[in-house]
């Protein structure tokens, strides 16, 4: 049966923005009258029970997420929704957030309720003015509709919803280095244990919940936990987000179920429709630039949290990054260094120098200066940032290196055996353009 959106449905129409829109074609707010007629730990059951997975990166279930919000204390509980979208070759939220911003709203006010908060903010990226303008809009509509506020539907619930622009930082999207932020310092990790969910912003209980994943939340006390369990493959329900990058004929984001496979995905006539410009594929990175590639045969895992993780890499941000035969996987791990080592907040030592030192030696591999030893010491310094820093950038910074290791040693070792890259010269010169551009 044809898949059929849910998060995107109305996103190509002009008015998809507007509370008019929202209410006319989605039952707008109607999660969240539903949802105060329940009792919040009801909510969090029903959350619970729809399997919704966090798709922020790591997939932690966002009803667990909720109940471990610590409950017995006077302070104020807190939602912070993650819209720093910063992982390189992904581009869900601020889809999202542009042109349905009610869904997130209407999500973050029924995450507040769910865990006794009366705040949320929205932590959005530096670069996403114009996203912010359709956000801050859409939130002045509802308040005035009397969606958010004081005393919703007359239930006695006051919830109200901050945006704040981070200056852009791929760290800010680390959920400690975020709250940091919001406190109004450096964004840097802070030392877990405790989890934001018992000393989060301001040191109180907090939830930190990706955007995509508090849009699915009004669907889901809508049209019931089982409608969203059943979407998709066990632990792997609801509707999920691709976007698809690189070198494809039709790049864009995709609204899917978890059934579909990798290949469906990246050939499908209905999704990116193959490689372009008549070359073959090479390798994708599925899950956003942190996490392994996978190759041609193993494409038919389907695109599931459980299913990528089978084949031996991880769904991350479902930011498919395609790659065909003229890349070069030594320039392509130099690419991504100098953006980690440009991202590092410098607070670990592994992360802040090793990064650095894994850009210098892969520039000196990719120029063809490299020496046999340099391979190894590659490794040996990628292995020694990951697992050795306080949150999961230092783990995402090495695996480009650690990947196109161990599935493309041998370019690397031509690299150095040669004095140069040994692909053909006329594909080199596309990858030198971005070499240069650094
Ligand atoms: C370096 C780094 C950057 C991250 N960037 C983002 C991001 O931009 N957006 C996001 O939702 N999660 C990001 N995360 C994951 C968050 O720490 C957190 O797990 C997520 O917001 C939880 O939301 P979820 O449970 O809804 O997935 C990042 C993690 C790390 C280590």
């Amino acid at each position: 049966m044809a898949y059929e959106p849910v998060l995107t449905k109305f996103v190509g129409q002009p008015d998809s923005f507007t509370l008019a829109a929202y209410l006319r074609d989605q039952q707008g707010y109607e999660g969240l009258k539903k949802a105060l007629a329940l009792q919040p730990s009801d909510v969090i059951e029903q959350v619970k029970a729809s399997g919704l997975r966090g798709r922020g990166g790591a997939g932690f279930p966002t009803g667990m997420k909720w109940q471990f919000v610590q409950k017995d204390t006077p302070k104020a509980k807190y939602i912070c929704c993650n819209a720093d979208e910063s992982e390189p070759g992904t581009f869900k939220d601020h889809v999202l957030m542009e042109r349905n911003p009610h869904l997130l709203i209407e999500g973050c006010a029924i995450a507040c309720y769910a865990i006794g908060a009366k705040t949320a903010y929205i932590y959005i990226r530096g670069e996403f003015y114009h996203v912010q303008e359709h956000l801050e809009a859409a939130i002045a509509e509802a308040y005035a509709g009397g969606f958010l506020g004081k005393n919703i539907f007359g239930t006695g619930f006051d919830c109200d919803v901050y945006v704040h622009r981070g200056a852009g930082a791929y760290e800010a999207g680390e959920e400690t280095a975020l709250i940091e932020s919001l406190e109004g310092k450096r964004a840097q990790p802070r030392l877990k244990p405790p989890f934001p969910a018992v000393a989060g912003l301001y040191q109180s209980p907090t939830a930190v919940n990706n955007v995509e994943t508090l849009c699915n939340v009004p669907l889901i006390i809508k049209n019931g936990p089982e409608w969203f369990a059943a979407m998709g493959p066990e632990k792997n329900g609801g509707p999920k987000l691709y976007c698809i990058s690189g070198h494809v004929k039709r790049p864009g984001v995709y609204e899917a179920s978890m059934h579909t496979t990798l290949r469906e995905l990246i050939f499908g006539e209905q999704f990116a429709q193959g490689m372009a410009n008549g070359r073959s594929f090479k390798a994708v990175i599925p899950g956003g630039s942190s996490v392994p590639v996978l190759l041609e045969h193993q494409l038919d895992a389907p695109a599931s949290f459980d299913g990528v993780q089978k084949a031996g890499s991880l769904l991350g941000s479902a930011g498919l990054i395609v790659l065909d035969d003229t890349t070069c996987m030594v320039w392509l791990a130099m690419n991504l260094l100098h953006f980690y080592r440009h991202e590092s907040c410098g607070k670990c030592t592994p992360c802040r120098e090793g990064g650095d030192w894994l850009y210098k030696l892969l520039q000196r591999v990719e120029r063809g200066e490299g020496q046999p030893k340099d391979i190894d010491l590659l490794f040996g310094v990628a292995s020694n940032i990951a697992g050795k820093t306080l949150c999961a950038f230092g783990d995402a910074a090495a695996t480009p290196v650690l990947t196109t290791l161990k599935v493309f040693r041998e370019e690397y070792e031509a690299h150095v055996r040669e004095g140069r890259c040994t692909l053909p010269a006329e594909w080199r010169g596309r990858h030198a353009a971005h070499a240069h551009a650094h």
